[in-house]
């Protein structure tokens, strides 16, 4: 990896200049303005760590818009919705292309590109990442009522059925940080709820914490997917942010030695062992998910570690890669993405979020160096 020309708070100035500039009018966040598999969609996943981030770092009004645009989205579906969990109450669970998709068009349209859309991670984080961010700004869910019980109802309906993971593979298995991602979004907003939601959403959990117990552990830590033997980077969101394991208990702990045994390469960190898109690059945004999770166990360290090394992945232009090919698992299979797609997607709006959420964990940054010389917080601030 070369040692990057960007300093720090330049990148972290850069980042939240670039999400702020990019969301759009109706307040979706691009995946990545110019790569061409995601112009012009947006994915709850990315879109609701996006949020976070902003959130952290003091845009709150930006964070809200996102979440504006997802409560628009799902209530402009709500007839669809409620027959997915009629269907699904009757024993008759709608075919995966008949559930809500991954990623949308900024307008709010399913797109009509094809797409491996039945994922239930995002529709989780965007409730955890919504109550964080109403808890972190004294503000209240309230204004995005009708959405968050739409997508409570959907997601207790939906839970245990197999879908696409956060990298839109393995259609067939039951992913445990997708598990994590709809039992964090389901905790998170239990308090909100009426009785009748509230107990439902209870018993959700639990079933989510008691199959991950039962089928989700290998070797004491947590597993990619039920049943599996191996893990995935993205399993250090279950930690942190998400909390849905202390990262400081022992299954914490195990599953972050074996992420790190496993994935981690000088701080760089590989989605999973046998990944071959682009040649399975190491990504930054994964560096800094698995530094939050240090962090939270208490390892400050370890967490620096990984902030640098995705900080390092930035351009000299300062935008950052959705991955880094300095280390590939299938070199061969990088012409392969190359020849079908273009280059890595870059700028990755999530990976720029990350660095900022990672940083600002860290105490590196403050949310005053981001808005000190940063243009675009002008008209989003929320004093003014
Ligand atoms: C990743 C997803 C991500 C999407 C948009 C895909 O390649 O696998 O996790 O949501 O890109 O960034």
């Amino acid at each position: 990896m070369p040692v990057t020309t960007v300093d720090e708070r330049t990148l972290a100035q850069h980042s939240i200049r670039l999400i702020l500039a990019q969301q759009t009018p109706e307040g979706a966040y691009p995946a990545s303005p110019t790569f061409s598999a995601y112009r012009g969609y947006s994915w709850f996943r990315d879109g609701a760590f996006i949020a976070d981030a902003a959130s952290a770092a003091g845009y709150a009004t930006s964070a809200s818009r996102f979440f504006d645009w997802c409560a628009s989205v799902l209530t402009d579906r709500a007839e669809h919705i409620q027959w997915i969990v009629s269907e699904s109450d009757a024993g008759r669970p709608p075919a995966p292309q008949l559930m809500l998709p991954a990623r949308f068009t900024f307008a709010g349209g399913d797109g009509t590109d094809e797409w491996w859309d039945f994922q239930l991670d995002g529709y989780g984080t965007w409730l955890w990442a919504a109550t964080m961010h109403a808890q972190r700004h004294g503000e209240s869910l309230e204004r995005w009522r009708t959405a968050v019980e739409l997508t409570v109802d959907y997601l207790v309906a939906s839970w245990q059925r197999p879908c696409y993971d956060w990298w839109e593979e393995h259609q067939d298995h039951v992913h445990v940080s997708t598990l994590a991602c709809i039992g964090a979004g389901l905790d998170a907003v239990a308090a909100f709820l009426d009785d009748d939601r509230r107990e439902r959403v209870t018993a959700a959990v639990d079933g989510i914490r008691a199959v991950i117990a039962e089928r989700g552990l290998t070797d004491g830590h947590l597993a990619k997917w039920l049943g599996s033997t191996a893990v995935d980077g993205s399993l250090a969101a279950v930690l942190a942010p998400l909390g849905f394991i202390p990262a400081d208990s022992a299954l914490g702990r195990q599953t972050l030695d074996t992420l790190d045994a496993h994935l981690d390469v000088d701080g760089g960190v590989h989605r999973y062992l046998g990944d071959t898109f682009f040649g399975g690059g190491q990504w930054p945004l994964l560096s800094c998910f698995l530094g939050l999770a240090h962090l939270a166990a208490g390892d400050r360290a370890a967490a620096e570690r990984l902030y640098e090394w995705a900080l390092a992945a930035a351009t000299p232009d300062g935008d950052l890669p959705e991955q880094a090919g300095s280390h590939l698992i299938a070199p061969g299979m990088r012409q392969h993405w190359i020849d079908k797609w273009g280059t890595v997607a870059t700028p990755l709006l999530w990976s720029h979020a990350m660095v900022l959420r990672l940083g600002l964990e860290l105490g590196r940054l403050t949310p005053d160096d981001l808005s000190a010389t940063t243009p675009a917080r002008t008209p989003q601030k929320d004093s003014e």
